[in-house]
């Protein structure tokens, strides 16, 4: 494991890529339940906490899963899946949010992850037994990383930059 933490909590928000690529080692206990801990913490539209963290663990299901998405390779290497489930009602913002805290707090503790996408999102709740009233269209991945895997599998492309800032920014009106 060897994610650089950062001193300052806006470098975590700013730093935080995806990691694909996971060590052996399964993700401790303490480390699941503190991810779990930040996704109950996220703010919701209204309070209303219009999700449930589905944590899968079992190589069987993760490779189910996986054949519910098209890009969805880290499912099957990951350590431990969270899956959030959108409830009747909630809203996808949500589960964005909760997502992405669950994600800065696993980076926190050393743990890499990478958000899927569950493109056939019925083939992803038969696999979980999911309701087809809930929502689920995304997994989330974590595990320690294996930095020499990950740097291998990013050879020739590195990491994603992002767009400056002032092509994203308008002000007062479009
Ligand atoms: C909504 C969403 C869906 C994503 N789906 C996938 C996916 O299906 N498979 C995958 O490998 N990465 C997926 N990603 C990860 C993105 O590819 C990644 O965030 C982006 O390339 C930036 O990566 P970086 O932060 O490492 O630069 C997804 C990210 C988001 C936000």
């Amino acid at each position: 494991m060897s994610i650089q933490l950062p001193d300052d909590p806006y470098d975590a928000v700013v730093g935080l890529r995806t990691v694909r690529k996971y060590a052996p080692r399964p993700v401790s206990d303490e480390d699941r339940d503190a991810i779990l801990e930040a996704g109950r913490w996220t703010g919701s539209a209204k309070n209303r906490q219009d999700w449930l963290f589905l944590v899968v663990d079992e190589p069987a299901v993760q490779a189910q899963l996986a054949d519910c998405g098209r890009f969805s390779g880290p499912l099957r290497d990951a350590r431990l899946v969270i899956v959030p489930i959108r409830l009747p009602g909630g809203y996808e913002f949500d589960i964005g949010r909760v997502s992405q805290n669950m994600m800065l707090a696993a980076f926190a503790r050393g743990v890499g992850s990478c958000p899927v996408t569950m493109h056939d999102e019925a083939c992803a709740a038969a696999v979980l037994g999911v309701p087809a009233d809930h929502g689920v269209r995304y997994a989330l991945c974590f595990g320690y990383p294996d930095d020499a895997a990950e740097k291998a599998a990013r050879a020739g492309r590195g990491y994603g930059g992002r767009k400056p800032l002032d092509e994203l920014i308008r002000h007062n009106r479009f």
